[in-house]
């Protein structure tokens, strides 16, 4: 068993560069990372970010070219058969073989790995709703991603690492599938996501990590982040606008007209906005969420829009 304070994950300066012909991609660059026992934790980060390969590296599928890993404290590549043992593994993309049913792809892993549970297997299909006797080549990419969720929680792993699980699943499915994660989460089990998406993962998870350029960005508790909420804002008026109403609104920043239009950036209620501008006459109003970079930038400051809980600034402190 894994002592309640060693680090479920922890990595030190873990990093990767491709190589290929003259050519080299950093796409891992010296990640410190640690994850807790019982946590549900988001590794987030546009395409191409590095979080694929930390999770391969993770899985000792590929080798660091510096650093290193270790899972229960046990190391990365020297206990790989231990490890993996414990871990329940989602992939990207899953290459299955084709011409099996869900069934007989269920029954041969379970057979190799031992120790499933049928009764678990029938229970994840019925609440995923997943049909296990159609053939893999027949299923959707929804339906293959729930073939493999079944594969990674049917052994009832001490540990998930699922790359990009929500990709293809729909809203109903993922519903389930963030229930099936709290469950695990509420056995003292743990969970390592990657996701492109924050809205997606921010309603499951305890914490995130922000990855760019394979640089490990942040790492904040979901709630921190929530607390930078923000959204921008294009209101079309039906008459030139007079933008001295906005100056100094509570939680408005940015501010620019162009014509009848007006584009903004807006922190927290919508009431002081629209107090502001009701003698004005509106004729459309569009609202855009924040992309992951921008709330990040948003979070740690580039320039005057910086926009940080105190708590944390303190933290980024220490
Ligand atoms: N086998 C590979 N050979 C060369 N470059 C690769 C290979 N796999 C990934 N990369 C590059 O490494 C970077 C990180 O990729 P990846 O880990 O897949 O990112 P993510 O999963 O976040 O989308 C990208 O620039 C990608 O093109
Ligand atoms: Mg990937």
């Amino acid at each position: 068993m894994t002592n309640h304070s060693t680090p479920v994950i922890q990595t030190d300066n873990l990093s990767k560069v491709y190589r290929s012909g003259n050519k080299e991609v950093q796409a891992l660059n010296n990640l410190n990372l640690s994850v807790r026992q019982g946590e549900i934790f988001g590794y987030l980060g546009p395409n191409g970010a590095g979080k694929t390969t930390t999770i391969r590296l993770l899985l000792d599928l590929i080798r660091p070219t510096g650093g290193s890993a270790s899972l229960f404290g046990l190391d990365a590549q020297r206990d790989s058969v231990a490890i993996h043992r414990r871990i329940g593994f989602l992939p990207g993309e899953l290459n299955l073989w084709k011409n099996l049913t869900g069934t007989q792809v269920i029954d041969y892993v379970a057979r190799v790995r031992g120790g499933v549970d049928r009764k678990l297997v029938n229970q994840l299909s019925e609440r995923l709703d997943f049909d296990a006797s159609k053939r893999v080549r027949d299923y959707s990419s929804g339906n293959r991603r729930k073939l493999g969720l079944i594969l990674a929680l049917m052994n009832q792993p001490e540990l998930l690492i699922l790359d990009e699980p929500t990709n293809g699943l729909d809203p109903l499915v993922q519903q389930t599938f963030n229930d099936l994660m709290r469950e695990i989460r509420a056995e003292g089990r743990t969970v390592f996501l990657s996701s492109h998406m924050l809205g997606e993962v921010q309603s499951i998870c305890d914490r995130v990590g922000i990855l760019r350029g394979g640089q490990l960005q942040a790492v904040e508790s979901v709630a921190a982040l929530r607390r930078v909420d923000f959204e921008y804002v294009t209101i079309r008026f039906r008459d030139p606008v007079r933008v001295d109403v906005l100056a100094g609104l509570p939680g408005v920043t940015n501010v620019t007209v162009d014509g009848n239009t007006v584009r903004l950036c807006l922190h927290g209620d919508y009431n002081p906005l629209l107090v502001a501008l009701r003698d004005q006459y509106i004729v459309d109003i569009d609202t855009e969420e924040p992309s992951l970079e921008d709330i990040f930038l948003s979070y740690y400051g580039n320039g005057t829009n910086a926009h940080k809980p105190a708590e944390t600034v303190k933290e980024m402190a220490s």
